[in-house]
């Protein structure tokens, strides 16, 4: 695969349409078109009238998390996701018309995503698979594109519409982001899964009470099986859970890069860069949905 043909699965934001590639631009069939940035990125917001101040994760967000995955805590579960995405790609229903796609909703500046399409270019070779990953946080995207050369990211509110084609995408991933399931329903093929990743109730105790952080919803993982019922059903679940003992910088990267940064007096996150040896707890839930045909 070069690195980042667009081929004509991503959708034209304004009328639905399929983009073609044409030198650094992408453009439909009503001549709408969207230049490829330099990074290699793609933006397909369109300007509202009153665009939100912020969309997504802010830029300090974004390089607290940067920081924070490159030194590995979150490792373990970057892992867990590519084994099973191979998994999934190499079952006996994931044979056929090639390539597969493999999309990333809430991708974030990449990490995950990252791991997991080097995991699986390893093993299945990198012309079988497309990665996508998509964020309505532009600075998130751009740093995500400078680093992995072979995943096409988008900027895209999740909000309004995947951008992908109906039924083209056969691994989906959200890991700590907001979900639209009418949308998974309509981007996920008939023999394809959904990888939802959320916190367990355990996740950054005890730091989370000491510090006032926003709380994890009660029965989250109920609520989220039940919010994707309509198209999807849990076929598996892994726990994944560890103790980090962190201090200085990581620690303030830790807090800052969770929705808690936007709650948090700016005095509470620079106070904690000044501990060391804090121990927190790291517990994720990871579930595997599979599409009903
Ligand atoms: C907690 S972060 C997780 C990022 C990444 N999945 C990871 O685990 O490293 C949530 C992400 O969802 C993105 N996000 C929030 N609202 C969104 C929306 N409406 N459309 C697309 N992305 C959105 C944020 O910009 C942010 O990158
Ligand atoms: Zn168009």
């Amino acid at each position: 695969m070069s690195a980042r043909e667009w081929g004509s699965v991503l959708l034209c934001p304004v009328c639905g349409a399929p983009l073609a590639q044409a030198a650094q631009t992408l453009r439909c069939a009503h001549a709408h078109s969207f230049d490829i940035a330099r990074e290699g990125y793609v933006n397909l917001l369109l300007a509202e009238r009153r665009p939100p101040a912020v969309r997504g994760d802010a830029r300090e967000m974004v390089q607290a998390r940067r920081r924070f995955l490159e030194r590995g805590h979150y490792a373990p579960l970057s892992a867990a996701l590519a084994a099973q995405v191979c998994a999934l790609l190499t079952s006996r229903a994931a044979r056929g018309t090639r390539p597969l796609h493999v999309l990333d909703v809430g991708c974030g500046e990449g990490h995950h995503l990252g791991e997991v399409q080097r995991h699986v270019a390893a093993r299945l070779g990198s012309d079988a698979v497309q990665f996508w990953g998509m964020d309505s946080a532009r600075d998130a995207v751009r740093l995500a594109a400078r680093r992995h050369p072979d995943i096409r990211f988008f900027v895209a509110d999740l909000r309004r519409c995947i951008l992908l084609a109906d039924g083209a995408v056969r691994v989906l991933l959200n890991v700590f982001a907001p979900r639209h399931p009418a949308e998974f329903a309509r981007v996920v093929a008939r023999d394809g899964a959904l990888l939802v990743v959320i916190p367990a109730p355990e996740h950054l105790m005890p730091l989370r009470a000491e510090l006032g952080m926003l709380e994890i919803e009660t029965g989250k993982r109920e609520h989220v099986i039940a919010q994707l019922a309509g198209a999807f059903r849990l076929a598996s679940m892994q726990e994944i859970s560890y103790d980090l003992s962190l201090g200085g910088e990581e620690l303030r990267d830790l807090v800052a890069m969770t929705p808690s940064y936007w709650h948090l007096p700016p005095e509470a996150l620079a106070a904690l860069a000044g501990q060391q040896g804090v121990r927190v707890r790291v517990a994720f839930e990871l579930l595997v949905f599979a599409r009903y045909r």
